[in-house]
């Protein structure tokens, strides 16, 4: 099976001090991944890592094949176009209607107006939202946004997506849409790392988990 993710004694931090500490695990491709740890831990700095924002101090950090202290600016802009990113706060375009928002990542890939139209309305369907498509960031709640931030990050089906607490602000409602399209997103072969404070009570496909407490990075399971 094929390792999206590879993470060797891996050292994170900022200045001179460390968030975690002798980091070891790997995320297979396909894997849905829950990041659990208490606020402060370091799961927010560890999916920065993960997506090139942050280099690691020491150890080793490897994303799809890509050395992650030693990858170029042009390789790394590269190897993001196969990422897709959810944050708790959403980061929609504010001039941009629903639709333009949720279609950037196909027209960055020069995918056809026709075959974008169809995949959007497909996805904003599958959450509800066809009928604001037209509509401004702005003009959405909290969680009708969040879910076009989670059909932007999967829409032209990236090999992983990161997602940071992308349920925390949430009701129960737009929670199971948002982690349904995760699921979807999932069965398509996507890997999923969704770091999050707790662990979902019922989920219906098998998952695995990892633990950040006391700058350890462990798996339970
Ligand atoms: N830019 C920064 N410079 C220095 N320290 C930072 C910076 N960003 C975060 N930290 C520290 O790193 C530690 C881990 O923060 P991080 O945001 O990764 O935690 P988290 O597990 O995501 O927490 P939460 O559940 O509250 O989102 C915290 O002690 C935080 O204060
Ligand atoms: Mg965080």
């Amino acid at each position: 099976m094929s390792k999206v993710i590879i993470a060797k004694d891996l050292y994170a931090g900022y200045n001179n001090e460390m968030i975690i500490e002798n980091g070891s695990f790997s995320v297979n491709s396909g894997d849905f991944v829950f990041l659990t740890g208490p606020s402060g831990s370091g799961k927010t700095t560890i999916i920065k890592h993960l997506y090139g924002e942050l280099k690691a101090k020491r150890g080793y950090l490897n994303i799809g094949g890509f050395d992650m202290r030693k990858i170029s600016r042009s390789k790394l802009t590269y190897l993001r176009r196969y990422i897709g990113i959810v944050f708790q706060d959403y980061k929609l375009i504010k001039e941009w209607n629903i639709e333009k928002n949720v279609k950037l990542p196909l027209m960055i890939a020069g995918v056809s107006e026709d075959v974008q139209q169809k995949k959007v309305l497909k996805l904003l369907s599958k959450v509800k939202l066809a009928h604001k498509a037209d509509k401004f960031p702005y003009e959405l709640s909290g969680g009708e946004q969040q879910r076009a931030a989670v059909i932007r990050a999967i829409i032209n089906e990236p090999v992983l997506i990161l997602a940071d607490e992308p349920t925390g602000n949430l009701d129960d409602y737009s929670a199971k849409l948002v982690m349904d399209l995760f699921r979807f997103a999932n069965e398509l072969g996507i890997t999923i790392l969704i770091a999050t404070h707790h662990l979902p009570q019922t989920f219906e496909v098998p998952y695995r988990h990892l633990h950040i407490e006391n700058k350890k990075l462990y798996e339970v399971s």
